[in-house]
């Protein structure tokens, strides 16, 4: 495992579409085990696979509440109801806190690291974190969901 280096904001990759992961092998593990060490580095709660730089539907997230990483390949928001304002930051934009409104609790449809499809469902944090982390996989950043009037980074 090794700690890769986080893109910051306004690096192209940050905007790209990421694709579908196909291939759930050894390479893929590696990405996975990588991130996971990268964002234990840090104090945030996800991280996705274009802040790394790699263009691939990968996203984790670690709420630090004892129940470990969610992996989650292709990750797809197949139900949300709700809504909820919180603060949120980014590990691509250290420092930066903005209020974004998020569904209060949604559904997520992903596949595990051996293509094995679950859902996971969550509100308060997770929600927000999935949905945050999902919207990097489409190259939209959290600045881009503010709804006052900031530039656009
Ligand atoms: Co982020």
């Amino acid at each position: 495992m090794a700690k890769r280096d986080i893109l910051k904001f306004g690096e192209d990759a940050l905007r790209k579409k990421c694709r579908t992961v196909t291939s759930f092998d050894e390479r893929l593990w590696e990405l996975l085990d990588d991130m996971a060490e990268t964002l234990h580095g840090e104090q945030g709660v996800g991280l996705a696979a274009p802040q790394v730089g790699i263009l691939r539907r990968a996203v984790i997230i670690d709420l630090d509440d004892g129940k470990g990483v969610i992996e989650l390949i292709n990750p797809e928001i197949v139900s949300q109801e709700g809504t909820q304002v919180g603060n949120e930051g980014c590990l691509s934009a250290p420092g930066e806190w903005c209020e974004v409104e998020r569904p209060a609790k949604v559904t997520v449809k992903a596949q595990n690291r051996h293509g094995e499809e679950f859902t996971v469902s969550g509100k308060e944090l997770l929600a927000r974190a999935l949905c945050h982390e999902i919207d990097h996989l489409d190259g939209i950043l959290f600045t881009d969901r503010v709804k006052q009037d900031i530039p656009k980074r």
